[in-house]
């Protein structure tokens, strides 16, 4: 009798022991902890290097690479020390008002730092040296430079810089598309004159055999940075700069950018 007893106490001190055990392990960890919850990242996977899908949908490219270098420890992201990020897929036209609703926590799709997008969202310190460059097929003789595209049919993606740029060439038939591939498509149709968009994509798929028949003039349009974007106020913000610091300064970056462009990156500046 007495035997029994005992035992049922020690079930009940033992359940209550595993209740306590429980409790205590949800409030060290509530599942509402902001850092418990992966950063959301858009992204536009249509700009080869920087993003893109491979045959069997794995995201890949130089923006990649970069985001989860800053994700992981190694870039010693204070109080973060590492942190999951999940990508999303996004067309580049909706990144911006994307990251004005708050709908994601970032995006890093080669988007390039403006003071009219600083009107609106957030960016990084600068990631990566750009500009925009004319691409025309490669008998192309008579463009050559930003006066010889006056009153030429030019295409462009949509909601991009190279967008903006088309806009300021006097009497120029711009037609709009979604993404890289599809204004390509359409200059080798010979349904356009000239694309603007930017040099280090097209270049690279050129010299990777991805874009037949097409040539880039040799002057860039414009100097343009990469910085990673975020709604105002992130934040994610300072952690993001400190990152890309760390990455900036170990040579991790260095190592991603000789793995895309096989050359020593660029000089970039802090802000
Ligand atoms: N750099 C250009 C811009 O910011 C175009 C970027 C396109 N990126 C992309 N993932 N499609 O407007």
């Amino acid at each position: 009798m007495v035997k029994l007893i005992n035992f049922k106490w020690q079930q009940l001190i033992l359940s209550l022991g595993c209740l306590l055990l429980i409790i205590g392990c949800q409030s060290l960890y509530p599942a509402t902890n902001p850092d418990a919850k992966p950063l959301k990242v858009a992204t536009d996977p249509t700009f080869v290097p920087f993003e893109f899908q491979t045959a069997d949908g794995k995201l890949e490219g130089f923006d990649i690479d970069l985001m989860n270098a800053l994700a992981s420890p190694a870039a010693g992201i204070p109080k973060v020390g590492g942190f999951a990020v999940q990508f999303e897929s996004l067309p580049f036209d909706g990144m911006i008002s994307t990251l004005q609703a708050k709908r994601v926590d970032a995006a890093i799709s080669g988007i390039t730092i403006t003071a009219e997008r600083l009107k609106t969202i957030a960016f990084s310190r600068p990631y990566f040296k750009a500009g925009l460059a004319i691409a025309v097929r490669e008998d192309n003789q008579n463009i050559q430079d930003f006066n010889s595209l006056k009153g030429k049919k030019i295409a462009v993606q949509i909601g991009s810089t190279g967008a903006d740029f088309a806009k300021t060439i006097p009497n120029a038939k711009i037609s709009t598309f979604n993404s890289g591939p599809e204004f390509f498509q359409d200059l080798l149709n010979g349904n356009v004159d000239a694309v603007v968009s930017d040099a280090f994509a097209t270049l690279y798929a050129i010299k990777n055999g991805k874009l037949k028949g097409i040539k880039v003039v040799a002057d860039l349009l414009t100097q343009e940075y990469y910085g990673i974007a975020m709604p105002k106020d992130s934040p994610h913000l300072d952690a993001i700069n400190k990152g890309l610091a760390t990455l900036l300064s170990n040579g991790t970056y260095k190592q991603i950018y000789q793995k895309w462009f096989k050359v020593e990156p660029p000089q970039l500046p802090d802000s």
